[in-house]
């Protein structure tokens, strides 16, 4: 198993378009315009690494399964599925983001249990378990803006960026649960079959953000 291609997951969207000038400054480029094409695999200019790209939520599962040996997925999306079988070396300090509660303007706790809708479940239920609040969580896989306004849910658990998205919504943040950020992570066994490799991507990827972040 030793020297064969490593290959990278990558989250489609906006995090792929912040990594594509950090994988290329590590000189990591596909081979053609990933933005231009419907392929989900990309040959790169190291004959030794491929991309495949994925939504952000199969990320980490491809890297824990070893289908991809390396990914790079938000710390959201770790945070929720958890670390195992994956090593996590590197935070990219792209795509910053923070995942917060949420509410509508003007939001008062009601007499009843909290309902709380979210796509991440296992973050809300340790945030409110640590609260000591007991809520009712409701799993959606997106558009979670529109819950209060259906009177589906009294509170969000989503991801905040500019917070327009919450204001154009009729809502507000309220807590910080995490800040987030990008990460570079590693499926375990790989780490060790291919050891050299992978650490020498990975050191090829921190000189990158380090370039990056001085050229901010
Ligand atoms: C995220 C999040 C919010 C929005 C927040 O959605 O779910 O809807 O971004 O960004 P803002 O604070 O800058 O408005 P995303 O566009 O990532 O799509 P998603 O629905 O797939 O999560």
């Amino acid at each position: 198993m030793n020297n064969r291609k490593l290959t990278l997951a990558l989250n489609k969207g906006r995090i792929l378009r912040e990594t594509l000038p950090l994988l290329a400054r590590a000189g990591i480029e596909p081979l053609e315009d990933m933005s231009a094409s419907r392929k989900l695999v990309f040959p790169t200019t190291r004959d030794d690494v491929q991309l495949v790209v994925m939504r952000g939520v199969d990320v980490p599962v491809y890297v824990r399964h070893g289908a991809a040996d390396l990914g790079i997925v938000g710390k959201d999306t770790l945070l929720e599925q958890g670390a195992d079988g994956i090593y996590e070396p590197l935070d990219l300090g792209i795509a910053p983001c923070r995942l917060m509660t949420a509410a509508p303007l003007g939001f008062t706790a009601p007499q009843r249990r909290l309902r709380v809708a979210t796509k991440f479940v296992n973050v809300a239920r340790n945030y409110f378990a640590r609260q000591g609040v007991q809520v009712e969580l409701i799993k959606l896989y997106g558009a979670m803006e529109l819950a209060p306004t259906m009177d589906l849910a009294d509170m969000i658990v989503d991801i905040v960026d500019t917070g327009n998205t919450l204001r154009a919504n009729g809502m507000e943040p309220l807590e910080e649960i995490a800040r987030v950020t990008s990460r570079l992570i590693v499926n375990k066994a790989s780490m060790r079959s291919q050891h050299g490799a992978i650490n020498r991507l990975i050191e090829a990827v921190e000189r990158a953000v380090a370039a990056e972040s001085q050229a901010a």
